[in-house]
């Protein structure tokens, strides 16, 4: 058998997470595909083609698992997450559910809420004055956790478990099992608690939870397992994602003030800005898991072994994107990967652009200058999802 092109590397690296993108460029010109023994083995593609092939090649490639760590198939109990975890063809039957809930004109209607919710939040952080500001922690990190509770009708009241619940799932539990698993235990308690409830109500809100309740695939409800799955999913998917975007975005915008400047100067810009950001600071890598022996560029793949999708790296690919580690706020062309490619595209990209279109522009009216404080240091978190824990700024100088 051919050898492996095999390196060490360690996606939970501090200084990896806290700038991936030298390594993959690195590991782009190297091979197209490397092999790591950590985390039980992770293939690593890097070009856009290639990440791009593996997700739209269902028969080799499962989503049995997309954790980038933790049991594979016959190794543990696996987190069932529908529609992210399925394969075809039950995968399109619950994705086709979802749709409605997350298409444009669904999502219009839910853009007044942010608008209030990001308002509520600088409207605290302008109330205290000047001093030391958390943009991650005090704003970023606050925008989707509320707008999905409010979405699925579950309390906003319960914010700080919600959080909890993330951090223990998608942080500090992404390579730690066993805290995966006891906060998964909780958030289905917690649905299932709630779908039993909303049974038993005579007259329920208008709210997803009772949507899926009620919600049919070939004429017979969803099984229960499936409406927590599914709950699950859309309390979790959309939070730390969408809050690293907003704060890889005012990080972007506190370290290049020529392009705050411009934005300030052209709102028109937002909607290609967002895509920009989201393109230059994609913060998902996903995981699938081989179904049988294959190849990826060449490169023989063993059935049962992980392969890495890490958006970022084909999201700077220069076979794609020109100018690729620059921020091009009005690039006209931008098949960015960062919502993931192929049928389990992200449900909530009008969502999340929406989300953060909204947070940078009542960012950019209320405090149109800003810099990272000096004193404090940034920090990142990463792995699954990458995203600024503590983002220091001061602001207005
Ligand atoms: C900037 C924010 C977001 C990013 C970067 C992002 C990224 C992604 C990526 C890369 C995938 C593909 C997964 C795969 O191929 O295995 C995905 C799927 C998904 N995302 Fe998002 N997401 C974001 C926000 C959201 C939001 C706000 C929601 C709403 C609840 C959401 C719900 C989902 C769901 C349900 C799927 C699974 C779709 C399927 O399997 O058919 N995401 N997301």
């Amino acid at each position: 058998m051919a050898v492996r092109p095999s390196i060490d590397f360690d996606i939970f690296d501090p200084d990896f997470v806290r700038d991936p993108f030298p390594t993959y460029d690195r590991l782009r010109t190297q091979s197209p595909v490397v092999y790591t023994e950590r985390w039980g083995g992770q293939w690593i593609p890097t070009r856009y083609a290639d990440i791009e092939s593996i997700t739209r090649d269902t028969d080799h490639f499962s989503s049995v698992t997309v954790s980038v760590v933790g049991p594979k198939p016959g190794e543990g109990p696996l987190l069932i997450a529908p529609p992210v975890s399925l394969d075809p063809p039950i995968h399109a039957d619950v994705r086709r559910l979802l749709l409605p809930a997350f298409s444009v004109a669904a999502i219009d209607r839910v853009e007044p809420l942010t608008r209030t919710i990001v308002g509520e939040l600088i409207a605290d952080i302008a109330a205290r004055g000047p001093g030391p500001l958390d943009a991650a922690t005090e704003f970023a990190q606050h925008v989707p956790v509320r707008v999905i509770a409010a979405m699925l009708g579950i309390p906003v009241a319960l914010e700080a478990t919600f959080t909890n619940w993330v951090d223990r799932i998608l942080k500090v539990g992404a390579n730690q099992p066993e805290v995966q698993s006891a906060a998964a235990r909780e958030v289905r308690e917690y649905f299932a608690g709630l779908v039993e409830e909303r049974r038993a109500d005579p007259s329920p809100p208008d709210d997803l939870i009772t949507y899926l309740i009620g919600a049919q695939i070939d004429g017979a409800p969803l099984d229960r397992k499936y409406i927590i799955g599914i709950l699950f999913v859309l309390l979790m998917a959309g939070i730390d994602t969408t809050w690293s975007s907003i704060g890889s975005s005012l990080w972007h915008l506190a370290t290049h003030p020529e392009d705050r400047e411009r934005l300030v100067a052209q709102p028109e810009l937002m909607p290609m800005a967002v895509e920009e950001f989201l393109r230059l600071y994609s913060p998902a890598t996903m995981a699938r898991i081989a179904r049988q022996d294959c190849e990826i560029a060449g490169v023989a793949v063993r059935a049962g072994e992980r392969v890495l999708l890490p958006f970022p790296a084909a999201n700077r690919d220069p076979a794609v994107f020109s100018r690729p580690d620059e921020a091009v706020l009005d690039r006209e062309i931008n098949r960015h990967s960062a919502f993931g490619l192929g049928i389990h595209r992200c449900l909530g990209s009008n969502l999340a652009r929406m989300e953060l279109r909204v947070a940078l522009e009542g960012w950019l009216a209320a405090f149109p200058s800003f810099e990272l404080d000096p004193d404090h240091a940034v920090t990142w978190t990463g792995g699954q999802v990458r995203s600024a824990k503590t983002l220091p700024l001061i602001l207005g100088r």
